[in-house]
């Protein structure tokens, strides 16, 4: 092999080797963890949102038709932390990776 094709050699691998990081360890890190998200949910959240996500109460968003799920985790994430007309916000109640977990559970309620 000359220099050229060594070098076109060594850029493949190390292509593979970054997008392997992105596939297995980024996700894994962030997403959050729909079990632990269920516990935090039956806790914090069934009460006003219903076991189904529908709402229990007046004003609630349904989950179950996606409602307030198009917006980014972050988005979520900011209500769930500061609350939002009654609902209260859990900022020093639940931890960042709690939230996490508990918006990986709504999403799964469509
Ligand atoms: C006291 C009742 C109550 C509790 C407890 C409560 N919520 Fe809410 N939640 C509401 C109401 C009412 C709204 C609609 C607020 C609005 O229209 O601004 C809402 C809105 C939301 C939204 C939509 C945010 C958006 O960006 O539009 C999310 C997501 C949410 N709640 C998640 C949760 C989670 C997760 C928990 C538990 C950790 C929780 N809520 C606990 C009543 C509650």
């Amino acid at each position: 092999m000359n220099n050229k094709a060594i070098r076109s050699v060594h850029l493949t691998v190390h292509l593979i080797a970054v997008l392997l990081l992105y596939t297995v360890i980024i996700p894994g890190a962030y997403a959050g963890d729909f079990f632990k998200g269920k516990t935090t949910y039956v806790t914090y959240c069934q009460a006003c949102h219903g076991s189904d996500g529908r709402g229990a109460l007046a004003g609630t968003p349904n989950f179950k038709r996606g409602q307030v799920l198009m917006k980014p985790d972050a988005q979520l994430f900011k209500t769930i932390m500061n609350g939002s007309k009654i609902m209260p916000g859990f900022r020093g109640v639940l931890k960042n990776e709690d939230i996490d977990n508990v918006i990986s559970y709504i999403r799964s309620f469509h």
